[in-house]
């Protein structure tokens, strides 16, 4: 058996359940990249203060070079003895160069090795996030700006409340998902400062350079305190928040459109690129990748709580407990990447079944606020037009008609205000004709909106 890099004072080796029980190689060998770019930087700054000569440093790139390339091959071989990414990859280079590979973790410690890696792979993971998300927000506008003067129902308790603009309707998710961006790149500038060479835990008495390697790998300033450094987590809570977040405005999305795909909605028709069948009954047609996208929310939220309670109660500085933050962040940023690629595609393939949501607009009294706001023109206090219209509801509830069916004399024995006027803001398309005001539904306003958008997206 191969002696541990840090096996000078052991005098046996681990048994074989613990070695397969504190191996962390299986998963965090997706930090390959973001190793081999720290040591990069690491031995550079080494060779520039005069702890490494330049011939070590160049066989230590070159070595580097070479594993890397070994790693894309898939000719690698990680080895569950030398226990993490950091070791394998440094072990290999002893192999590969000798003597020169052993100066490589002067003034390095693998905890400062690991949260600099980390930090290097989320970012990464936060700038393809966001992209997906930017993705599904052209694929929301592009559908509104399909849909363009389609009215639906909007509802509140799942009742139906008042007509909206299906552009409106989408137009909130694009919203959402504004700020779930807005959030990744909140997390991204405060992640993105640099451990290395915080160490173990107290810094070094070597005389190295933090600002170089800080600047040679893309951060904005070395970590101020070493402590910190090496054992806070924050930016993973703080990016699988974001996830989170992302994850239930995602299942909404995904609750709405299984509802409106169902034959009491009716709304919409996914294609059957999206749609999946059943093995017993033959005439299904499933929305299934939204039903999974509202089920794997629970998963992105699962990992966060597992991060949070992982976090919770470790003293300073760093505990081999933080190990086990890569598992979930993994889950988390690969989930949400399919969520949003799922949401996307779906988008692109359903249609809407404009017969279908018109033959459903006039039920619901959806106009009752509308008429409510025609008694205030009329110098009504709301709160006597609002009992008003409840009054001329019940009446149709009795006759099972619409307000615009009632008769002006019907509306005048209710209250003698009504004029010829009040048929102006009646039925959906003249009750929606009547939104004005700022973010409201009204077609100025949610032109407005798309035009923004289609500007902000570059979709010109
Ligand atoms: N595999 C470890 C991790 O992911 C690397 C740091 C280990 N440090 C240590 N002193 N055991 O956290």
């Amino acid at each position: 058996k191969e002696a541990k890099l840090w096996g000078g004072r052991f005098e046996k080796g681990v048994t074989d359940a613990v070695e397969k029980f504190t191996e962390s190689i299986s998963y965090d060998k997706d930090l390959y990249k973001h190793d081999i770019m720290g040591s990069r930087a690491h031995a550079t700054m080494l060779n520039k203060q005069g702890l490494m000569s330049s011939s070590d440093l160049d066989s230590i790139v070159k070595g580097l070079d070479q594993i890397e390339k070994q790693i894309e091959n898939g000719e690698f071989v990680w080895r569950r003895d030398r226990e993490d990414v950091h070791m394998n990859i440094e072990a290999a280079l002893t192999d590969l160069i000798g003597e020169p590979a052993k100066k490589l973790h002067t003034a390095r410690s693998r905890n400062d090795q690991v949260s600099t890696d980390f930090r290097l792979w989320c970012r990464d993971a936060i700038d393809t996030i966001h992209a997906r998300i930017k993705y599904l927000q052209v694929a929301l506008v592009s559908l509104a700006k399909e849909n363009d003067g389609v009215i639906v129902p909007g509802y509140t308790h799942l009742q139906r409340a008042q007509p909206v603009l299906l552009q409106h309707h989408i137009l909130a998710y694009v919203e959402m998902l504004e700020r779930d961006a807005g959030r990744l790149l909140d997390c991204r500038a405060r992640l993105n400062f640099c451990p290395l060479g915080a160490c173990a835990l107290a810094g070094t008495g070597l005389p190295i350079d933090r600002i170089m390697t800080s600047d040679a790998l893309g951060f904005t300033a070395p970590m101020r305190n070493s402590m910190d450094a090496v054992s806070d987590r924050d930016f993973v809570l703080e990016l699988l928040s974001a996830n989170s977040i992302t994850a239930v405005h995602l299942s909404r999305l995904g609750e709405e459109w299984v509802l409106w795909a169902s034959e009491e909605f009716g709304f919409i028709t996914p294609s059957d690129s999206v749609s999946t069948g059943s093995s017993i009954m033959p005439q299904k047609k499933n929305p299934d990748p939204m039903e999974l996208v509202r089920g794997k929310s629970a998963r992105v939220i699962g990992d966060l709580m597992t991060l949070l309670t992982l976090c919770k109660g470790l003293p300073l500085a760093y505990n081999r407990d933080l190990q086990e933050d890569k598992e979930p962040v993994f889950d988390s940023v690969k989930t949400i990447i399919g969520m949003l690629e799922v949401s996307a595609e779906f988008a692109e393939n359903i249609t809407f079944n404009l017969d279908r949501i018109q033959k459903t607009l006039p039920a619901g009294h959806l106009d009752a606020t509308t008429l409510a706001d025609y008694l205030v023109h009329k110098g009504l206090p709301f709160r006597t037009g609002h009992d008003i219209v409840g009054r001329a509801v019940a009446l149709c509830v009795y006759k099972s008609c619409q307000l615009q069916d009632l008769s002006l004399d019907e509306f005048r024995t209710i209250n003698p205000v009504f004029d010829q006027g009040v048929y102006d803001y009646l039925g959906v398309e003249n009750s929606v004709k009547k939104f004005s005001s700022h973010g409201s539904t009204g077609s100025e306003c949610v032109a407005d909106q798309l035009k923004t958008w289609i500007s902000k997206l570059n979709l010109e």
